[in-house]
């Protein structure tokens, strides 16, 4: 079994020389093409996580580019940043990271961030499909207990708020129910945090793998509303439970919302957080399915204009197939 100590406490030793080379021959619109051949550990929403295999213990996560130097360093610091409030402000265990900047053969600034890789199992997604409804119930307790840690934090007043996506997916679990670690949150790439309601990461640079054409949609519908939910305390519990359905693992939800409204009677934030009803987690799913989905169809879309009508570069590695 994997030591939860040996995992915060691990030093990630990472070649930048080969992974300079790496990024100098990869082929990000088909990785499968690249000069040095990526393995995919899984698709986020955003991006994807995978190995190369000279390096076989990291996990590397590579950002969109940036427009230079400075704004890739600033992201550093802000990934750098938002870890440090999470483990220190709000209690969250994280996984460790380091990042690395790369000006590649076009002159393109990009970060990569590497994590220990973890064993496939002990992810929280998986974790759901594998196990019973005890280890479900002992997840989800410490999970939404963190996001109450969060959002405790974010009530205090200073002026500082922290998002977290609360989703299954991006925890680590350790241990059996009886004996439950405390998770390791690891899903760091997209550090949102706002000082003063200013928000600290230029999103700019997360938009940019939207075709240009339907940013002013996306702005204008989308975005604001999936920045806040993660600053939502309520609604990062209400994903948390309606993501089960892209796990399918419907069974689970009423017991998952029923162990998430224990712990936030229990907590008692102030003020209060109303209990999650089913209905909710469900027309929730539903929006957030279509939101996404359409997303990823517009990037998609944008690819193939790239890359076979242009014949252009295309510069982001997009999630392969999201079954839901
Ligand atoms: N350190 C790691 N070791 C092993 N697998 C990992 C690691 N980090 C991520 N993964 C895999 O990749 C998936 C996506 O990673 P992560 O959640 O960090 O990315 P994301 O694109 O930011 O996701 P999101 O859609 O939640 O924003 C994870 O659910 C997991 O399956
Ligand atoms: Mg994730």
């Amino acid at each position: 079994m994997t030591d939860p100590d040996r995992l915060t406490g691990k030093m990630i030793v990472v070649d930048h020389k080969l992974l300079a080379d790496f990024e100098d021959r990869l082929d990000p619109a088909f990785p499968e093409k690249s000069g040095i051949q990526p393995t995919i550990l899984g698709y986020g929403e955003i991006s994807s996580s995978f190995v190369i295999e000279q390096m076989p213990d990291i996990a590397f996560k590579r950002m969109p580019p940036f427009p230079g130097r400075d704004a890739a360093e600033e992201y550093r610091r802000i990934v750098d940043i938002y870890c440090r409030h999470l483990k220190e402000d709000c209690g969250v265990k994280v996984l460790p990271h380091t990042t690395h900047r790369i000006e590649n053969r076009f002159g393109e600034h990009i970060v990569y961030v590497a994590q220990p890789r973890l064993e496939a199992e002990t992810i929280g997604n998986l974790r759901l499909k594998q196990k019973d409804f005890r280890y479900m119930a002992a997840m989800v307790a410490r999970v939404a207990d963190r996001i109450l840690a969060v959002g405790r934090k974010n009530r205090d007043g200073f002026g500082l708020s922290i998002g977290i996506d609360g989703q299954i997916s991006n925890w680590c679990f350790l241990g059996e129910a009886s004996a439950l670690e405390e998770p390791l949150y690891f899903d760091i790439t997209t550090p949102l945090f706002r000082v003063n309601g200013s928000e600290q990461l230029d999103i700019r640079v997360f938009l940019k793998s939207i075709p240009s054409g339907l940013v002013w949609l996306v702005k204008w519908k989308f975005l604001q509303e999936i920045l806040d939910r993660y600053y939502d305390t309520r609604q990062v519990l209400i994903d948390l439970a309606a993501n089960f359905h892209k796990e399918g693992r419907q069974d689970m939800i009423d017991e998952a919302i029923a162990v998430i409204n224990g712990r936030v009677e229990r907590v008692g934030l102030t003020p209060p957080v109303a209990s999650l009803t089913r209905d909710e987690v469900d027309s929730y799913y539903k929006n957030d399915a279509f939101i996404w989905a359409l997303l990823l169809s517009l990037r998609r879309a944008d690819r193939f204009i790239c890359t076979r009508l242009l014949r252009r570069r295309y510069n982001f590695i997009l999630p392969g197939k999201i079954e839901r």
